[in-house]
């Protein structure tokens, strides 16, 4: 069985290659990004690679062919080799859970277990028969109506998916089915929603791997309330509602019927599970075709990760280009701005799936690591940045390196489009080539300032430049470029935990914080302030629960 844990006494910070990298970057750090292009008169064209229908610049980062050499170097170093064959065949790389994390396989990629395999397919088509059923009017409330609405109940990985994916493709036929998601359980947002649908056509999907999420099990009790004050019989309520789990049982004990239960396998991870029943309202909301190109779109990336050369591979160069900011340049930060509306959540979806899975400060044999992991990822859709946090990307002290997405053919209205390409384009210039305080003064000369204002002005509008970012293009928004683009960071995220040595499938910090909740949840339901302050018995929350709760409890 292989863990993937690496032997002890040999961390990648302090292999040879690694010291190398530092002595490059100490090297290379005295060009920049202008000089490099100027001694590389093809690096436009050279620095980038293709996969499926995402194509990857990254000439914009301070780095050379050397420095590319030595990261692929590293690469072989950490056996991300073995690590990718180690991923597809089903190996348990989640050692901390002692489970594969076969996400890749929910998008057919081979693995060696044929039950898997077969468990997928069986899934998909039962998949595949409720959604159309939901499409045509065949299943039905238990009032004998065609769905009108799906609401998706869930959190985490069993909410931002399908909420990324619907959200992407607003024009693909409905056939009449609205989708609608759920996911805080501060009640407005489960009534909010509610408020444009109508009980007797609302189907709810829980979508929980666990099926002991508390967010999702309070919503998803709210919603039975909300059918039974609307005159639903409780009987009649298991009409209104499909399960997506990994725990079936559970979510037959809550009160499912079985034939709307659609499993997933202990072996996906939540933050992964798009693909899996939990993309669900996907299938249900876009159509089969749909559904099935997004998991194609991933599974041409799978493919490419799997085979292409390290240097000419989009995860793989992606991966390590974050380990050089991160490691070797120091940056804290990693920036996703995509250009187009559609992919508005995009920074969201990446949220989890990069921090929940390279938020690590342990090895995977438990090893305290000595040096810097996952970056914090955060971003939103262009222009609407730029007219927000553009200045600091800018002017700030910090440096952010950023992730542009473009389409190549147009996803929305021609004009539209130009301009979208058109500020995209500018902003990793203007990161890159900056404005130098001689530049900004002649400027500011020719449009009529003195000499002295001038001067003083120039100060403030000097942009330092030399800024990297990555620019990655989609063929178009599609179903299939979508899935591409989502399991391309799914794999960089994979290159990053390997040289790290980290475990990206399992979150364990996740549950302090919901055993903690559970303990001040216990004491704000206590019949005073003393008695609840006594339950705790941390200073620092004793003092917020002594401020938050009334001297003398409520009676209910
Ligand atoms: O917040 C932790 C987490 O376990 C995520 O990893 C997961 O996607 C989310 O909660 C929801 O979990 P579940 O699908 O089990 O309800």
């Amino acid at each position: 069985m292989n863990t993937g844990t690496r032997p002890a006494g040999n961390p990648i910070d302090k292999s040879p290659t690694w010291l190398a990298l530092r002595k490059h970057r100490d090297a290379i750090k005295r060009s920049s990004l202008e000089q490099l292009f100027h001694s590389q008169p093809g690096r436009g064209a050279n620095f980038s690679a293709s996969g499926g229908p995402v194509y990857l610049n990254y000439s914009k980062n301070l780095v050379s062919e050397e420095t590319l050499q030595l990261l692929v170097e590293l690469a072989d170093s950490a056996e991300l080799t073995r690590a990718i064959e180690d991923l597809f065949n089903g190996q348990p790389v989640n050692n901390t859970e002692r489970r594969a994390a076969l996400h890749t396989a929910l998008r057919g990629s081979a693995t060696r277990d044929e039950s898997i395999g077969r468990f997928v397919s069986q899934t998909l088509e039962r998949m595949a028969a409720f959604s159309r059923g939901l499409r045509d009017g065949s299943i039905t409330s238990s009032t004998g109506k065609p769905f009108k609405t799906l609401v998706n109940i869930g959190i985490g990985g069993s909410d931002l998916g399908p909420r990324l994916a619907i959200n992407a493709f607003p024009d693909l036929d409905k056939e009449g089915l609205t989708i609608h998601f759920a996911a805080n359980i501060d009640s407005g947002d489960l009534q909010q929603t509610l408020q444009s649908c109508t009980p007797e056509t609302t189907l709810f999907m829980v979508s929980s791997k666990s099926f002991s999420t508390l967010e999702t099990l309070h919503n998803a009790q709210a919603a039975r309330r909300w059918l039974s004050d609307a005159g639903v019989a409780q009987a009649c309520q298991h009409h209104h509602f499909a399960i997506a789990t990994a725990n079936p049982e559970a979510a037959q004990k809550w009160g499912a019927s079985a034939d709307r239960i659609f499993p997933l396998g202990e072996w996906v991870g939540g933050r992964y599970s798009l693909w899996s029943a939990i993309g669900l309202p996907v299938m249900a909301g876009l159509g089969e075709t749909a559904f099935t190109a997004l998991l194609n779109g991933a599974r041409e990336m799978d493919n490419h990760f799997r085979e292409a050369p390290f240097a000419s591979n989009l995860p793989v160069v992606h991966g390590l280009l974050a380990i050089w900011q991160r490691n070797f340049l120091g940056y804290h930060s990693q920036a996703v701005l995509p250009y187009i509306h559609g992919l508005a959540l995009l920074p969201c979806y990446l949220q989890q799936l990069v921090m929940e899975s390279l938020g690590k400060s342990v090895r995977r044999d438990g090893t305290a690591l000595d040096i810097d992991t996952g970056a914090v990822v955060w971003g939103e859709e262009g222009t609407n940045g730029q007219h927000s946090f553009h200045q600091l990307l800018l002017q700030g002290t910090e440096t952010v390196p950023v992730d542009f997405i473009i389409t190549q053919s147009p996803h929305c209205e021609i004009d539209a489009h130009r301009h979208l390409v058109a500020n995209c384009l500018a902003q990793s210039r203007a990161l890159m080539q900056g404005r130098s305080r001689d530049q900004a003064f002649r400027e500011l000369l020719d449009k009529g300032f003195s000499q002295a204002v001038a001067k003083n002005l120039a100060l403030h509008q000097v942009v330092t430049g030399n800024r990297p970012s990555n620019t990655l293009i989609l063929d178009d928004l599609s179903p299939r470029s979508l899935g591409a683009l989502l399991a391309f960071y799914e794999h960089s995220v994979y290159v990053q935990s390997t040289i790290w040595d980290i475990n990206p499938f399992d979150q364990w910090g996740v549950e302090l914080g919901k055993n903690l909740s559970r303990e001040i949840y216990d004491a704000l339901n206590a019949t005073g302030k003393n008695q609840a302050t006594a339950m705790i018995g941390d200073k620092a929350t004793d003092a917020l629960l002594e401020r938050l709760l009334p001297s003398h409890p409520k009676k209910n």
